[in-house]
């Protein structure tokens, strides 16, 4: 005699796994996807709201070698250095501990609190490492004569107009593998995403005044 279709379902039932998901582990599922989201958000979204939507640069830290080949780019170099964009502090630290007095403006206050308590933890004082939690588009960057920048493709053309308009002459800037366009690096160290470039803002300035008069 023929199977009727629910002995036929039945029979597959006790083969095949159910295809419901079971309501523990979906439970499971749906809490760590909404905690891995809450703290993406916290770290990524705070005091983000009130930065244009072209100039927003999420938080991703330097790797190991990328501060290294930013170390070796500021070789020979003191004074003052200006972190834009700090994250967890370590570019500060490592400048820092190079014997630079740094500054790391950070819009994020999770990770402005994070590096002030590292800061604190390591006993560095606030003399060589400070942590402002600023914006830096709406920062007057003229008294720094080092900057190191790991931002984005997107807002490398603006930073290089506001950085042309506030440094002194003698100011040397890091881009962190995001170079600048339209502006000759006078280095660079690494390759691929650890690519670092620096640039000596007098250059710059006289190459691109060159570029707008050519001389004959
Ligand atoms: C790619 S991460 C680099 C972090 C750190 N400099 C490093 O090398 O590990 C860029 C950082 O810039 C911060 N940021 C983005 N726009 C900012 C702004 N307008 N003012 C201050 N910080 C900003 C982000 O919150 C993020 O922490």
């Amino acid at each position: 005699m023929e199977d009727s279709i629910e002995m036929i379902l039945q029979d597959y039932g006790r083969v095949l796994p159910t295809s419901r998901p079971h309501p523990v582990l979906s439970a499971c599922t749906g809490a760590l996807l909404t905690g891995f989201y809450g703290l993406w958000s916290l770290f990524v979204m705070p005091g983000f709201r009130k930065i244009p939507w072209n100039l927003k640069v999420p938080y991703l830290p330097s790797s190991k070698v990328q501060t290294l080949n930013t170390m070796k780019l500021l070789e020979g170099r003191t004074g003052h250095l200006v972190d834009l964009g700090s994250g967890d502090g370590r570019l500060v630290f490592a400048a820092s501990s190079a014997g630079f007095r740094c500054t790391g403006f950070e819009i994020n206050s999770i990770l402005v609190a994070y590096a002030r308590s590292k800061a604190l933890w390591a006993g560095v004082p606030s003399s060589q490492a400070t942590f402002v939690k600023k914006d830096f588009w709406k920062t007057d960057l003229s008294t720094y004569n080092n900057v190191t920048a790991f931002l984005a493709p997107g807002v490398m053309g603006v930073l290089g107009e506001k950085l042309l308009r506030e440094l002194p002459d003698d100011a040397l800037v890091i881009a962190c593998r995001f170079p600048f366009p339209n502006w000759p690096h006078r280095s660079s160290v690494g390759s691929g995403l650890d690519q670092t470039f620096a640039y000596d803002i007098g250059s710059v300035r006289s190459h691109l005044r060159n570029v707008v008069n050519p001389v004959v």
